[in-house]
């Protein structure tokens, strides 16, 4: 039985380390002793030699790593995929292994020259022969799966490789008779994991820890119940040998100075094909367009890494680069994923940031019948807030309410198809919903650098602005919001109690009252605590003038949402002469409309306050519509609700004490939304005198 499985080994005549191509061969460049690597190898060598025979393949002057025969090839029955090394170093040996494979008999399939793929570093069978790992994400390329698929007629499973000590599939993952795996999980992303796990079960899964794992202890030769190793603890030993393995310790430590192991320094070239296979892989691919600044403004860089962090893999097909300043870019981008679901993820973060689908691939989006009102079929697109058209019947129409977080419904009537973002309670029977991502594009300007300049809120395209430039920002903002109330526009605040608290009451009644503010979202709280201070000079019962509590004042809020609920509403309290200044009474006074949605906390409530949040929302909407600015203030809750309900292209300004909450809301990931970390109450003080000065008479002594 034995001396039918072979071994393909190459002597270590020419091996050293000459360069650095993977992290462990870093500093170790000639630090592996010569005569140490010689005893070595034929120690293992000869262990090999115990268990099956073994073939050799000259070593070749210049050519260091060829030691590591593992790399040769991908082995099945009498077919060989021969490897496309990824890096230069390496490549020289391709021929070599060639000629080997050729001369022995083999099937020799090669890959196209620019599709790294390295053998059996790579790709490794199930010990049953039932299907093939295939690692990627370091050395072999994804799209190299379908083709190894293919050409060996068997299911392959991609497996993505997410730490750079571990580049090869054979040093982190080792298949073991039986159905046994050895593997040391860290290796791979949370989809791979789980895809191992739905394979091989608990009980056949051997978890190497990381002291094992660096001493590649995954990188073992396995042959029947034998496994041939370097040094492993005595945990790892006794849990082999309770599943009933032979371990075999061998020393390689000179081997580990370039990257290898036991493993790395064979190929089985025995690979019996299983009767029961067939093809099958997952892989899928795609191709996608970019246009515009995309190097100016970061959004190649950000679409390749989210096509990789999402766990797919891609290939620049075509890079144009705008030459002059002012000129765009197109780049085609061919992206890969190991599943149709990662394939969906990444479209649809890939649309999110503008990418189209070539002409010629356009389709028609999918669609599927709402079945049950308030609910979406299972894979409906989900909504940005950028503006987005969707292709039904061959043409493309541009979604109306644009928002985050919705579901595209379509509708015919006798004035076209019509299409709408809508909330999964507001869709009806009868409407068909946009499922999948293919058929739907976003618009997405990439602003050139000059523009980016130029623009009022170019400043604020940085994110979080740091305490300096609070005043910058005030400044800007000003500057907007005199801009906007000259022209009419609409500028909607969304603010939080700690307004009132921190002294910003005042100033923000200002800003109602000459005509800065069309519209006011908040909760209970706000306006209580303003109509606190304004008929008793507390905030939650703090004397606001000299910061101190007041005797009893902890029941102050509570008297005045009783007075208010007397009269009925904040209007009719104002009327009455019981509300006399503050923010409430300058809304009610200057016909500045207000939403207040209640929550679980509230106390009372105000009479006005609208505990049906469904209700809420739409008010918080309907005050939205056509909103040019919002001006967040010291509200986590109240502005996330009104960031989603936005779409792109409203500036949004968003103050906060706490830098989390501001980044939160300025992650938009577009130009027009800024964060400051500052005191609100400052902040709105800062504002009301910057104001102020834009409305004196112009001096020439101020410049
Ligand atoms: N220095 C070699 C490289 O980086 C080591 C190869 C190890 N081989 C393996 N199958 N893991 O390519």
């Amino acid at each position: 039985m034995t001396d039918l499985i072979r071994f393909l080994m190459c002597a270590p005549d020419h091996y050293d380390v000459d360069y650095v191509i993977n992290p462990w061969m870093e500093g170790n460049i000639h630090k592996s002793s010569r005569d140490r690597a010689v005893e070595q190898w034929h120690k293992l060598h000869h262990i090999i030699k115990e268990h099956a025979i073994v073939d050799l393949v000259p070593p070749q002057k210049g050519w260091p790593d060829m030691v590591f025969t593992a790399n040769a090839g991908l082995v099945l029955g009498n077919t060989v995929v021969i490897s496309r090394f990824y890096h230069k170093e390496r490549q020289g040996e391709e021929p070599h292994f060639k000629e080997w494979f050729l001369n022995q008999g083999f099937i020799v399939h090669e890959l196209p020259k620019d599709l790294p793929f390295e053998g059996a570093g790579d790709a490794l069978l199930d010990r049953e022969g039932r299907y093939l790992w295939a690692g990627y994400g370091f050395r072999s390329e994804l799209d190299s799966h379908p083709l190894l698929a293919k050409w060996l007629d068997i299911e392959v499973i991609s497996l993505r490789l997410i730490d750079d000590r571990f580049y090869h599939l054979d040093t982190c993952f080792c298949p073991l008779t039986g159905g046994y795996l050895l593997y040391y999980p860290p290796a791979f992303d949370s989809y791979s994991n789980h895809l191992i796990e739905m394979r091989v079960p608990s009980e056949k899964r051997i978890v190497v820890q990381e002291p094992d794992a660096v001493n590649f202890a995954c990188n073992a030769v396995n042959i029947n119940q034998n496994i041939i190793m370097n040094k492993v603890s005595e945990q790892l030993k006794s849990n082999l040998t309770n599943a009933g393995f032979n371990v075999i310790e061998t020393p390689l430590t000179e081997f580990l100075k370039a990257g290898g192991a036991a493993k790395c320094l064979t190929l089985r070239v025995t690979e019996p094909v299983m009767p029961e296979r067939s093809a099958t892989v997952q892989v899928e691919s795609r191709v996608v367009r970019m246009e515009g600044h995309l190097l100016d403004s970061g959004l190649i860089n950000q679409a390749l890494d989210l096509i990789v962090e999402g766990g797919g893999s891609f290939k620049v097909l075509n890079f144009n680069l705008g030459e002059q300043r002012q000129s765009t870019s197109l780049a085609e981008v061919k992206v890969s994923a190991p599943s149709h679901e990662i394939m969906e993820e990444i479209m649809s973060q890939l649309i999110e940031i503008g990418a189209l689908v070539p002409t010629e691939d356009v389709q028609d989006a999918k669609l599927e019948p709402v079945e049950k009102n308030g609910v979406a079929p299972d894979d409906f697109y989900v909504t940005t807030i950028y503006p987005t058209e969707v292709r039904v019947k061959g043409q493309w129409i541009r979604l109306q309410n644009q928002r985050m977080d919705g579901a595209i419904a379509i509708t015919e009537t006798e004035n076209g198809i019509q299409a709408k973002c809508k909330i999964l309670r507001d869709l009806e029977v009868g409407e068909q919903v946009v499922v999948d991502v293919v058929g739907i594009r976003t618009i997405r300007k990439t602003e050139s650098r000059e523009k980016r300049n130029t623009e009022e809120f170019s400043f604020m395209s940085a994110g979080v602005s740091s305490e300096r430039r609070v005043e910058l920002v005030v400044e800007q903002v000003a500057w907007e919001l005199r801009q906007i109330r000259d022209r009419g526009g609409k500028v909607v605040v969304t603010a939080g109690p700690v307004v009132i608290h921190t002294g910003g009451g005042s100033h923000l009644s200002h800003l109602i009252r000459e005509g800065y503010v069309q519209g006011l979202l908040g909760g209970n709280a706000i306006a209580v605590h303003d109509i606190e201070q304004s008929m008793m000079g507390t905030s939650l019962g703090v004397d606001m003038k000299r910061g101190v509590a007041v005797h009893g004042g902890h029941r102050h809020h509570l008297k005045v949402i009783n007075a208010v609920r007397r009269h009925g509403s904040i209007a009719k309290a104002v009327e009455a002469g019981l509300i006399t200044k503050g923010v409430m009474y300058e809304c009610v006074k200057n016909n500045v409309p207000f939403a207040l949605a209640g929550s679980i906390r509230d106390d009372g409530p105000l009479p006005d306050t609208q505990m049906d949040l469904i209700k809420a929302q739409e008010e918080y909407g309907e005050l939205l519509r056509g909103a040019e600015m919002i001006l967040m203030l010291s509200t986590m809750l109240h502005s996330i609700g009104v960031g989603n309900m936005t779409p792109s292209g409203v500036k949004m300004v968003c103050v906060d004490i706490n830098p989390a909450v501001v980044t939160k809301l300025s992650d938009r990931g577009s130009v027009e939304s800024v964060g400051v970390v500052t005191d609100v109450g400052l902040f709105l003080s800062l504002l009301v005198s910057q104001l102020d000065k834009l409305t004196r008479p112009y001096s020439l002594a101020e410049g």
